[in-house]
This record gives structure tokens, C-alpha cells and sequence, in this order.
């Protein structure tokens, strides 16, 4: 390293804009300069080890700097980095392809890929307004969607996502969709799921004949606060979907790949989306793709003379990246290979019976919740009305710079704190990554309580 981490942060300060950021905060507390990585550890410039117990946004499914990947990779760049992928094609996508057909649901036999997950959305929306169009049914123009749902950042996704912190100054740019109320199994736990069902059945019956697709985060809506809902609420949207003919999509871009304890959180209500995106860990968080999965029925509303302007003119310059195939062939191939899922399934377990034993008594904490290896707690000011600490005090932030001081990349999502680890960490890293979190948690609830 031959610049010093004062002078990295200087430089960084004064150049780069981050992501979802004030850049303010960055005067008080810079950027924390990353030099290397292994397993679920990160190193710091000035020698410093965190564990970094959110994958990196999710998206780091076996660990950093997995040698098997990285090889890989390496070994794909000196044979071809990419090519132009209309009307050209390579073995690369061919056999991820190959290997997606063996662990999507059945039924889903197209795959168009793009290179972030706000790109596969974009995607998944334009073929299925095209799609309605193609098949006659033109009057079907809007989108269903769950309340607090998040689809990413561009335009088209924020217009089906639901979270106003992302979205309210965009909205005079956005299109206008229908919301659907979804369960909320902690601020309103006790409103039953059939509840929940039938708010969704009166959007449809209103609307069936408008709506051109339904979006949801299947499971699991992660930026809301990796909110869980049942399978059995899932299925019944589905359902509603195929009663009244509207396309089903399925944003598995944070749940795909074994996030949810299956490879597809669709798998765990036995659906058949008719469109489904991936990103973030189909290449285990080492380069950016995404693919747009569909049905043969919604392919084949494509097909046609290219005079009659069926054709899905839509493309992505990185379409089909050979590093990012070998990346993603090799995470088929490891989580397969090694039955990473089944064994994370063991893990996490185990570890939400630790996280219960740990957190669930705190007065200071509202719920404990998890689905597959990710664990999830609510922190509120008091636990019988949940009611939470007002935002201004950023109270989950102050806990994000606490934690990264005790070596833990912990990102809370509001006052919401959860784990979303490697699926190949192992169990003492776990372990380590929950003193810390305890350590760090009870000292700056304690300061709050005193505070206040
Ligand atoms: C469910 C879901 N959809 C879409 C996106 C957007 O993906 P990207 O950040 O790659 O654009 C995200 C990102 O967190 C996500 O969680």
C-alpha cells in the first residue's frame, strides 16, 4: 500500500459520491478503505479485521476471495473476458444455463441477462407489459405490488417498490401503481394471514382487469427489514395471479441461491413464477449479473416475423459476461457439490436458537425472527407497545459505527439488525459475530436509556 489511509479518505472525500448516503456523514466518520478479503472477513488498509456478517449487501454467498471462484474467474479472463452477446453466444452462458435449468422451478426455460438486479427488474416489467400487449390484452397496463417492497433504485423499480424513504422525491417521474397491503408479522402481528389475504383478493377483484403483472420479494422483503412472511401468503398471490391472468414476478434477487433456506424462496410454496429475477449471489458477489428467467408461454408471445415487432428490443452492454458465468458456474457448482444450502439450513437453526437465547429477553428488543441462515431483531423503546425510538436519532446508524469500531460489519436497516452471512461461515465466527453485536448492542441501548 503505498498511499496511508488518511490520505485514501482524503482523496475518497473529496471525489467519490457512495451509495445511499449523506456524504456529509463521511466528514465525521470517511469511508473505511478495503484491501482485502477472506472468508467472511475483510481487511482494512491499516491492518484491521472486520467480519463482515451482512455479505456485503447480500451478496457474498461463499465467503471473499473464495479460491475456487477467484480461479475461476482468473482462469476465464485469459481465455475470453466478453463478447457482444446479440447474435453472438459462448459455452460459458451455455452451460449456466444448463446448470440454471436443474435448480429453477420447473417450467421456467428462458433466461435474458442484464448485469444488477434494478437492471432484471427493469426487464421483468417491460417484457411483461410487452407480453400483455402481445397477447391482445392492450387495457392491462398497471402493476400490482407489496406495501414497504423494494425492486431497487432505477425508475421503473422504484415505481413498484413501495418505501417512500427511496422514493418520495421521485415521484412525480414515476408511474403510478396498485399497492397491496402485505403482512407485517411485527407491527401488526395480530392480524391473521387470511387478513392479509383478503386485502390482496379486493386489489384483484378491483383491478384484475388492469393489471398486467404482480411483483413481489417472494418471502422474505429485505429492505423493508428483512420482513418475513408464510409460504401460504405467497401462494395466495399466486394463485390470485393465475385466477385473473396476470403475470406472476418473482424478485428473488436478494432470496435466490439459498438465502431462504431453498434455492428460490419460490421453491418453499411450490410456485412456478412467470418471470423471476436473479443477481447478487448467482456469482457468489464477485461481478455483477443478473438474469430475467420466464416461462416458454411468456417467450414464445415474442416469436414472430420480425416485421411484425414482437421482438424484445432490450439489451445491456455486459449481457451475458463470460467472468460472470464462470463466476455463477462455479457457485452452482460448489453449493451443490458441498450441499451448502442443507448444511446452512443445520446452521441456521442453531443460530436462531442462540440469537433467542441472546437477544429475545432484552427489554430493548421487540422481536427475533429468521428465515434460513438470515436472523433478524427488532430494537424498540418499549417492548410491549413496540413502539420504536423516533428516526432522528439514528439509533441503528450509531450501532453500524459502533459495531465497525469492534471489527463488525453490522447494517442495520433502520432499528432493524440482522445477520446475513456466508452460507459457508462457520460456527465460530458466528458465535464471535454475536458478542460483538451483544457487546455493542446493549452498551449503546444502555447510553440511549440513560440518555432519555
Ligand atoms: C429484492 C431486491 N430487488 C432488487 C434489488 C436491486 O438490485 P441492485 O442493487 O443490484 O440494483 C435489490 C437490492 O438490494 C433487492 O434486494
Amino acid at each position: 500500500m503505498s498511499a496511508s489511509v488518511k490520505e485514501l479518505q482524503e482523496f475518497d472525500r473529496e471525489h467519490i459520491w457512495h451509495p445511499a448516503c449523506q456524504m456529509k456523514d463521511y466528514e465525521d466518520f470517511p469511508a473505511i478503505p478495503v484491501v482485502r478479503g477472506k472468508g467472511p472477513y475483510l481487511y482494512t488498509a491499516d491492518g484491521k479485521e472486520i467480519l463482515d456478517i451482512i455479505s456485503s449487501w447480500w451478496c457474498n454467498l461463499l465467503g471473499h476471495c473464495n479460491e475456487e471462484i477467484s480461479e475461476a474467474i482468473a482462469k476465464q479472463a485469459k481465455t475470453l473476458e466478453h463478447v457482444i452477446f446479440a447474435n453472438f453466444t459462448h459455452p460459458y452462458a451455455i452451460d449456466l444455463v444448463k446448470e440454471l435449468l436443474t435448480i429453477v422451478p420447473k417450467g421456467i426455460e428462458h433466461f435474458n441477462f442484464a448485469d444488477n438486479g434494478s437492471s432484471a427488474i427493469e426487464m421483468a416489467l417491460k417484457i411483461a407489459f410487452q407480453y400483455q400487449h402481445q397477447i391482445g390484452q392492450t387495457q392491462r397496463t398497471l402493476f400490482a405490488c407489496l406495501s414497504d417492497g423494494y425492486h431497487g433504485e432505477t425508475i421503473g423499480a422504484l415505481s413498484v417498490g413501495s418505501m417512500d424513504l427511496y422514493n418520495l422525491m421521485y415521484k412525480p417521474m414515476m408511474m403510478e401503481n396498485i399497492h397491496i397491503e402485505a403482512p407485517d408479522l411485527f407491527l401488526r402481528a395480530d392480524e391473521s394471514i387470511e387478513t392479509s389475504i383478503e386485502k390482496a383478493k379486493a386489489v384483484f377483484e378491483k383491478y384484475h382487469d388492469k393489471l398486467c403483472a404482480l411483483i413481489v420479494e417472494p418471502l422474505l422483503q429485505g429492505a423493508a427489514g428483512m420482513r418475513i412472511y408464510p409460504k401460504e401468503y405467497l401462494k395466495a398471490l399466486y394463485q390470485l395471479c393465475k385466477q385473473y391472468n396476470v403475470l406472476f414476478i418473482a424478485d428473488e434477487i436478494a432470496t435466490g441461491f439459498g438465502r431462504t433456506g431453498k434455492w428460490f424462496a419460490c421453491d418453499h410454496a411450490q410456485i412456478t413464477p412467470d418471470i423471476m429475477c436473479l443477481s447478487k449471489a448467482i456469482t457468489g458477489g464477485y461481478m455483477p449479473m443478473s438474469v430475467v428467467c420466464t416461462t416458454k408461454e411468456v417467450y414464445n408471445a415474442f416469436l414472430a416475423d420480425y416485421s411484425e415487432g414482437k421482438a424484445f428490443l432490450h439489451s445491456h452492454t455486459y449481457a451475458g459476461n463470460p467472468l460472470a458465468c464462470a463466476a455463477a458456474l462455479t457457485v452452482i457448482k460448489i453449493l451443490k457439490r458441498d450441499h451448502i444450502i442443507e448444511k446452512a439450513n443445520v446452521l441456521g437453526e442453531w443460530l436462531s436458537e442462540e440469537f433467542r437465547k441472546r437477544f429475545e429477553a432484552l427489554d430493548y428488543v421487540g422481536q427475533v425472527r429468521h428465515i434460513g441462515l438470515i436472523n433478524v431483531l427488532e430494537l424498540v423503546k418499549d417492548k410491549n407497545t413496540k413502539q420504536r425510538y423516533p428516526s432522528s436519532l439514528r439509533v441503528g446508524y450509531k450501532i453500524y459505527q459502533d459495531a465497525l469500531k469492534e471489527g463488525l460489519l453490522l447494517r442495520p436497516i433502520g432499528d432493524t439488525l440482522y445477520f446475513n452471512p456466508p452460507l459457508n461461515i462457520q460456527k465460530e465466527d458466528l458465535i464471535k459475530a454475536m458478542d460483538l453485536a451483544f457487546k455493542v448492542i446493549d452498551r449503546n441501548m444502555k447510553q440511549l436509556r440513560e440518555k432519555i
